[in-house]
């Protein structure tokens, strides 16, 4: 018998006591094994009544991002199939690299409560607090080719995006290409890492870090004007859970669609009408460290930032690091 087998019998009988005797009937071991799995699981932060003569009642669940709660509540088709779970990890986009070194199912999921060493995109540290946030990687192996990968950072931002408006019921956009905002603030990064051949994708980890619960104090000082999380926005403690599985179950679905090449045109005009920075000037910094000015006008349909520049030319950026400016 394992944890999650009891922990679910409990869940499936929430009214009810559930007897030592009657348990360990059910799975073959003895009552006092029962009563050690209770005790682990109320170690964990489960809240498990147990009356004499009575047995044990599951009365609340701790938000904990466990494999076996996260898998509960997911609809998905590839996605989570197996989540690899850790209290405590460098990176789950680096260890997301480990697992790709063995055979793994498309949609492996890596998770995290917190990170030592978090990064994010441009080597910046990626703030990871203890159960405060998710940090997660989802493992892919799609059969495409290389011009499309930039697809995916599309699919997941939308995913991400649409999950967090429905869950909070607010506006949350899209800073191009995949910074996710709340009331110009960022609560959400994405760095997406690949592996590949110049003809054939080895795997995609795409790393998902959400601020959910995290507080001002979490950020260090020239991040709390730009970061925020969902609790600071709304004012109330958000189940890290259930912003994790919504987050899957629909990325799932925009995945499934990419992999059967549907739907793209409705996927990028909804991205388009989630973006932050159409209509306005910035200021990009590219890779040589050179910044240009210049009005964005559009997303185009390969993911390009599609901007005017000062004298007028219009180009089309693949990459790159986005501020806006005041002037032109
Ligand atoms: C960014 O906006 O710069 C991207 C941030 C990505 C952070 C996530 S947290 C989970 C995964 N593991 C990491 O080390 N980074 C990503």
């Amino acid at each position: 018998m394992c944890s999650s087998d009891l922990l679910k019998l409990l869940k499936e009988n929430k009214t009810q006591y559930l007897s030592g005797e009657y348990l360990s009937t059910v799975f073959g071991v003895s009552r006092t094994a029962v009563w050690k799995v209770i005790k682990q699981l109320q170690e964990e932060g489960y809240i498990i009544q147990s009356k004499t003569k009575l047995g044990y009642k599951l009365v609340e669940s701790p938000d904990n991002l466990y494999s076996y709660e996260i898998q509960e509540g997911l609809r998905t088709k590839r996605i989570g199939k197996n989540i690899y779970y850790f209290e405590e990890i460098d990176s789950t986009n680096d260890y997301g690299k480990i697992v790709a070194q063995k055979p793994f199912e498309d949609g492996d999921i890596i998770i995290a409560e917190s990170q030592k060493k978090g990064r994010g995109r441009f080597s910046r540290e990626w703030v990871s607090p203890m159960r405060k946030g998710a940090y997660l990687s989802i493992l892919l192996k799609p059969q495409i080719s290389f011009e499309k990968i930039t697809r995916l950072t599309i699919i997941t931002a939308l995913a991400v995006c649409s999950a967090l408006e429905d869950y909070i019921q607010k506006k949350v956009e899209i800073k191009w290409p995949n910074d996710i905002l709340i009331n110009q603030k960022k609560i959400c990064g994405i760095l997406t890492e690949i592996s590949g051949e110049v003809d054939k994708i080895n795997y995609v980890v795409i790393g998902i870090g959400i601020n959910i619960n995290l507080d001002i104090e979490d950020f260090d000082e020239s991040l709390a004007a730009k970061a925020s999380s969902l609790k600071i926005e709304t004012g109330k403690i958000q189940k890290r859970k259930e912003v994790v599985q919504k987050i899957l179950n629909i990325f799932d679905q925009y995945y499934d669609d990419f992999l059967n090449d549907e739907n793209y045109e409705s996927i990028i005009d909804e991205y388009r009408k989630k973006s932050y920075l159409i209509g306005k000037n910035v200021e990009v910094k590219i890779y040589n460290n050179d910044s240009i000015r210049a009005r964005v006008l559009d997303i185009e349909k390969n993911g390009a930032l599609k901007v005017e520049l000062e004298n007028g030319e219009i180009r089309d950026l693949l990459s790159g690091e986005v501020t806006l400016s005041t002037s032109f």
